[in-house]
């Protein structure tokens, strides 16, 4: 590869969490949505974008590939084995792309339980950072006041709410400087639940690009029926994918 090609950006999505706080009999990521899983939308949203060289898809061992309605997608979509924490799952799928991409090469990971992600904050997100040192993240401007609980469950601390923003994915990093901040992380013992908290743990300041409150992660069984609603509102509930 030449020095004069654009870092390629690659999409990798999380998928091996078990789900426990869904309490249904499968992960959230393989429940119905409309006419498809989660994870078929969240995938349909990165396979279809041109600006996205190809899809890393971590899931779990126990999870049998050949059972997983998979989007059509042209030999861009690459299966990785997941790790016990979404951080080694994440890990996993940046050691796959490490054997084939450049380091500057640029990663977005999103979460598999987001399948509402918005095409504009996805297009917003890649035009803000490609040109950026370090990369970033779409976030969502906290609207409530925001508390910090002691051990007790007491408030400790009332924080300023216009500096307060709630992490959402995708997080767009480059490829190698991501993996050696999730490596050192996990030296260190830090738990990690994001990619930018391990950017920022070592020494870095990811940049704050403001997404749509649309933009759930799947949790609870009532989270169903909003992504529902916010796959409606964009059309999206029955794409052919
Ligand atoms: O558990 P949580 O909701 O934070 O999971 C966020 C995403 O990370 C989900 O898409 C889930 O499938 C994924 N995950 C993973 N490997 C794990 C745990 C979670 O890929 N060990």
């Amino acid at each position: 590869m030449t020095d004069s090609r654009s870092p390629a950006i690659w999409a990798l999505i999380p998928a091996a969490g078990v789900g426990r706080r869904m309490g249904a009999g499968r992960p959230k990521q393989f429940l119905m949505l409309g006419a498809h899983t989660v994870l078929a939308h969240t995938l349909g949203i990165f396979l279809e974008h041109p600006a996205i060289q190809g899809v890393v898809l971590v899931l779990g061992p126990e999870v049998d590939p050949d059972a997983v309605e998979l989007p059509m997608a042209g030999g861009r979509l690459f299966r990785v084995a997941g790790g016990a924490e979404r951080a080694d799952s994440v890990r996993n799928g940046l050691d796959f792309l490490a054997a084939r991409c450049d380091a500057a090469d640029w990663v977005l990971v999103h979460d598999a339980a987001r399948p509402c992600l918005p095409r504009e904050d996805l297009d917003h997100l890649i035009a803000t950072l490609r040109h950026d040192p370090l990369g970033g993240l779409l976030a969502a401007p906290s609207t409530d006041t925001m508390k910090l609980a002691d051990a007790a469950g007491r408030v400790e601390q009332t924080l300023d709410r216009a500096r307060v923003w709630r992490a959402l994915t995708p997080q767009m990093f480059r490829l190698q400087a991501l993996r050696s901040a999730l490596a050192a992380a996990a030296e260190a013992g830090m738990p990690i639940t994001d990619e930018a908290s391990a950017m920022e743990w070592h020494g870095q300041r990811p940049r704050l690009i403001e997404g749509s409150p649309m933009n759930i992660k799947i949790t609870r069984p009532e989270d169903l029926e909003t992504a529902r609603l916010y796959l409606t509102m964009q059309n999206r509930l029955r794409n052919p994918i």
